[in-house]
């Protein structure tokens, strides 16, 4: 399972990069403005200092909703770098222009899936990833989890090359519940990752093996 951070946080793209785990990096809009990176040069540059921390994929979100605006974004975020992956809304310009990218051999990100139909739609157009977002289905009661299942069944069915990009992570759970369901990539909080690392009975464990080093020496 590849891992990305969700994040336009440069100190933290730099600390997940350094734990040697790290595959690449989705950003959105509100991340970005959460960073206060606004205006178009800024978030242009700012796309530009994220490929130089990461060696992977770095998802670069257009603003335009409609076919042509999309078309022009996205062919100039893409013309930045090679690491940039368009992401796209699920909306039917958004497939339209998908497609498009696919014909062309432009990787993309279809964002905002909420529907086992909105990403086998999604994979027909030739999306590189497709980002379901469980956190937020979770926060209106319904299983984010099963969606992941259910399009892992789906793409699994008619062998779609689409990846499975697991987008709303809100916790080290749901990581965990990713990796067991099959989904190709999460993208999560830097806290999410780091709590894998945990467990009391490592650190009791190690605190002993410590001191009984110490009695020893
Ligand atoms: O980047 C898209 C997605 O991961 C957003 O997550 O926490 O805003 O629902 P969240």
């Amino acid at each position: 399972m590849k891992f990305f951070i969700d994040t336009a946080n440069l100190d933290q793209i730099e600390e997940a990069q350094s734990l040697g785990i790290l595959d690449g990096v989705t950003t959105n809009p509100s991340l970005m403005a959460k960073e206060g990176i606004t205006g178009q040069k800024n978030i242009i540059d700012h796309y530009l200092k994220i490929c130089d921390i990461v060696d992977g994929d770095v998802s670069a979100e257009v603003i335009s909703v409609d076919y042509d605006g999309i078309v022009k974004e996205g062919e100039e975020l893409a013309s930045l770098h090679k690491q940039i992956v368009i992401k796209v809304p699920m909306i039917e310009e958004g497939v339209k222009a998908i497609r498009y990218f696919s014909d062309k051999g432009l990787k993309t990100n279809c964002t905002l899936i909420f529907s086992s139909g909105q990403a086998l739609l999604a994979a027909k157009a030739g999306a590189t990833y497709v980002s379901p977002f469980i956190g937020r289905l979770d926060d209106i009661s319904t299983d984010g989890l099963d969606l992941i299942s259910d399009i892992r069944d789906i793409y699994d069915n008619y062998a779609y090359e689409t990846e499975i990009l697991a987008a709303s992570i809100r916790h080290t759970m749901h990581i965990i519940d990713c990796a067991k369901i099959g989904a190709d990539v999460i993208t999560s909080p830097l806290s999410a990752i780091k709590g894998l690392l945990k467990h009391p009975l490592t650190d009791i464990g190690l605190e002993k093996f410590l001191s009984d080093h110490k009695k020893g020496s």
